[in-house]
């Protein structure tokens, strides 16, 4: 179709009287195919309207004669993956922890869906890649220190029920007092053992009297948690002193702030939100992640 030639002479053709600076507007029928067109999109919309779910009313809207509902089409599609996945996630359930690695199939299976969950569910705490965020206490999960354990076991147990929540009752659990805010150490004793701390993971440029006045204070105060040597206890959730790997930083302020303040990590629980496979998938991942134990 084409549009119908105006063979008129533009002086023979009315004009819609509107003028601007001597511009007068035609007034050409507009060319029928067009519109034809526009009356089928009106006719269209209206259908469409009646066919689908469109008007909203107080409490959703209307569902349209098609029946066509998107959540459902969601659901079913879902559904259709998780019959697909229900063999291989049972086995999951049932295999012995320890025992995942050595199936293939399973380890592969895991490995995946491990993955999967810890892009929805962890990497907003941990990252993406699971190297953490230091400032704010969200440990590294790729190296093989671990501040409550790292063998599959005890990353099951602190996913499933995290760490210091107020939701889940057998969580992980431990408090360091806050010797400054509550007045458990003297300022000139915290500076002291601030010094100390910052020894025992071989930093330089101390102040060797501070160091060693320090030492007595971290073995009265510290060392039931953190052992004498500063290597941590992993049954409370202490980190290491003594190493390079720091949960909160490894500068003076930074570790004047952790004996300072406390810090107090919290991890959600997962029990409630994710099932046992999900649970179970996510610490194989973690696992391989931190070469694991
Ligand atoms: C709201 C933030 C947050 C989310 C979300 C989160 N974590 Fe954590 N996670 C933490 C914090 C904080 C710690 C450290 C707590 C502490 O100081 O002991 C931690 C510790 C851990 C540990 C112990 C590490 C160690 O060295 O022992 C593991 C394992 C872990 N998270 C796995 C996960 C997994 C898997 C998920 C997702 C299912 C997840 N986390 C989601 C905040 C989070
Ligand atoms: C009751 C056990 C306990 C005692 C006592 C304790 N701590 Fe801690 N400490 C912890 C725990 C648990 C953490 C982990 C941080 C958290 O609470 O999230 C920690 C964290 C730290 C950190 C941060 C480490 C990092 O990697 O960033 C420093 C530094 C520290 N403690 C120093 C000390 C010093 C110094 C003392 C003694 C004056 C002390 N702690 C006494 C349990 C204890």
């Amino acid at each position: 179709m084409c549009a119908k030639k105006v063979t008129k002479a533009p002086a023979e053709v009315d004009t819609t009287g509107h003028e601007w600076d001597g511009i007068q507007e035609f007034n050409n029928p507009l060319p029928r195919w067009w519109v034809w067109v526009f009356y089928a999109t009106i006719i269209w919309g209206i259908w469409y309207t009646i066919a689908y779910p469109a008007w909203p009313l107080i409490h959703g809207a209307t569902q349209g004669y098609l029946g066509q509902d998107t959540r459902a089409d969601v659901a079913a599609e879902i559904k259709t993956f998780d019959d697909a996945n229900a063999e291989i996630k049972a086995k999951l359930v049932a295999t012995d922890l320890d025992a995942i690695k050595g199936d293939e199939a399973l380890a592969n299976y895991a490995q995946r869906a491990g993955a999967a969950v810890f892009k929805t569910n962890c990497a907003q705490c941990h990252g993406a890649g699971a190297a953490g965020v230091q400032s704010l206490g969200y440990p590294n999960l790729r190296d093989d220190d671990w501040l409550w354990g790292g063998t599959m076991e005890d990353i099951h147990l602190t996913v499933m029920h995290g760490i210091r929540n107020t939701t889940d009752p057998d969580a992980r659990y431990s408090e360091m007092p806050k010797f400054g805010v509550d007045e458990l150490l003297e300022p000139a004793q915290i500076g002291e053992v601030v010094e100390y701390v910052l020894s025992l993971s071989g930093q330089k440029d101390l102040d060797a009297a501070k160091v060693s006045a320090g030492m007595t204070v971290f073995v009265d105060n510290c060392a039931a948690c953190h052992m004498e040597d500063g290597s941590g206890d992993r049954a409370q959730g202490a980190p290491s002193l003594a190493d390079q790997i720091w949960l909160y930083g490894s500068t003076r302020e930074a570790v004047a702030e952790s004996v300072t303040y406390a810090r107090f990590g919290v991890m959600p629980d997962w029990n409630e939100r994710l099932g046992e496979d999900q649970i179970r998938a996510v610490s194989y991942y973690v696992h391989g992640l931190g070469g694991g134990e």
